[in-house]
């Protein structure tokens, strides 16, 4: 353990010598894929929310791991297991200092977002919910935050139930406090289930205000942090919550990697997920017992090149200043929403006060799928229809939008490309 330590010290002695400046045409050139031709054109890549780039660091990381050292972890006898196990577990330390976790035992791998939603639900709601119990979910969310709480009441014969979002595309806390005011609804509530940003408008969700009300019903409160995490500095222990999931995909990271933390006393408390080695203490036919955490959660043979893939991914993150990697997204959005008034048929969807990284649109008499693909013809990348998160469209009474989503590499030349194309579309439909 102690070189896991001494790593770990390194990397944080190198993140305290210097921040570096934020400069796009630096940013850009660690991004190889940024730099090519689709379709004829510059690629334009406005669909983040589905998934960010690479930098070379992650590449690199990834292709080290595999070309030097790949081996397994925990278990084996020799240098490259050992090697690998080090680099493993300073991983988790990496992304328990990026999110404020107290200790490292408390950031479990999983694949996903889903994943870690799943997990909770299959451990923590199987032991807790029960008939007649209530899992309050908002009507943005993603169908990863609402489906597997749906298969779980089903089981248990709880109720599933949403709450309202104003047209602007914000959680009604009005409506809210109306709810839970009634006794009789509020008791059975034992989960509020949000995400942190939703990946269809943007919204910003206040989660320390939703965490005072969880608490004050003795509920517990898991956020969904798959669009947060990459767009600004999350503190799980300040944010108060029980339970917070991302993915690796989203903050520039590989896929298949994904972080569930949660709360030491609740995650001790929760039977295992998935059963195998590495999870087992003891067994034998009279009776299992199960590791300690981090690695109760964590049956077979992890995805190792993703979690120091994710790693390398947060160090990168971690060499600029927050702030301005933050305002710039911020001024693209700004710079996008001016663009956007000057076109008189296009219908913003999702007004939200704070927004992250995403511009959700309509463009009347258009259909948002014959936007997306006429713009994939200039180069540019959107994603249209329902994102995952039909309720909300059908809360909208809309079947889907255009979005476009940012990246902290994307630059004002792209959103000027992007307006360019997209003129250009609708003088061929409208
Ligand atoms: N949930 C991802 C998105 O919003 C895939 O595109």
């Amino acid at each position: 353990m102690n070189s896991i330590a001494t790593q770990d010290n390194k990397t944080r002695a190198e993140n305290d010598a210097g921040v570096k400046a934020f400069d796009i045409k630096c940013v850009r050139q660690d991004f190889p894929i940024l730099h090519q031709q689709v379709n004829g054109h510059p690629l334009v890549y406005l669909d983040n929310a589905a998934t960010t780039q690479k930098p070379q660091s992650v590449i690199d990381a990834i292709t080290e791991y595999y070309t030097l050292y790949n081996s397994n972890v925990h278990r084996g006898a020799h240098a490259l297991s050992d090697r690998a196990t080090l680099k493993f577990e300073g991983a988790r330390k990496t992304v328990a200092d990026f999110i404020g976790s107290k200790k490292s035992e408390q950031v479990l791998w999983t694949r996903g977002t889903t994943e870690s939603i799943n997990l909770v639900v299959q451990t923590w709601g199987r032991a807790n919910i029960h008939t007649n119990d209530v899992i309050l979910v908002s009507e943005m969310e993603h169908h990863s935050n609402i489906v597997p709480w749906q298969m779980l009441a089903q089981e248990k014969g709880a109720r599933v139930v949403p709450m309202k979002v104003t047209p602007k595309g914000e959680i009604d806390l009005v409506e809210l406090d109306k709810q839970l005011s009634n006794v009789e609804f509020a008791a059975p509530v034992k989960m509020i289930s949000i995400g942190h940003v939703s990946n269809a408008l943007g919204s910003v969700n206040p989660i320390v205000e939703l965490v005072e009300r969880a608490q004050k019903i003795d509920a517990k409160i898991m956020v969904d942090g798959a669009q947060s995490v990459g767009h600004f500095p999350v503190n799980v222990d300040e944010l108060g919550c029980d339970f917070y999931a991302f993915s690796g995909h989203k903050v520039y990271g590989p896929t298949g990697i994904g972080v569930l933390w949660g709360k030491e006393d609740l995650l001790n408390a929760m039977p295992p997920f998935h059963g195998g080695g590495e999870m087992i203490e003891q067994v034998s036919f009279t009776g299992t017992t199960y590791n300690t955490l981090p690695y109760k959660f964590e049956a077979g043979t992890p995805d190792i090149a993703g979690a120091i893939g994710l790693a390398a991914a947060i160090d990168y993150i971690k060499q600029f200043d927050r702030e301005a990697l933050m305002a710039h997204e911020h001024a693209l959005l700004e710079y996008t929403w001016e663009q956007a008034d000057s076109i008189a048929a296009l219908q913003r969807v999702g007004t939200a006060k704070n927004n992250a990284g995403v511009f959700s649109f309509l463009v009347k008499g258009t259909h948002p799928s014959d936007i997306g693909l006429l713009l994939d013809q200039q180069g540019v990348a959107i994603r249209t229809g329902h994102h995952c998160a039909q309720p909300l469209m059908k809360a909208f009474d809309m079947p889907g939008t255009a979005r476009a989503s940012f990246a902290f590499y994307n630059s004002k030349e792209d959103i000027d490309l992007f307006f360019v194309a997209l003129r250009k579309v609708l003088s061929m439909l409208i």
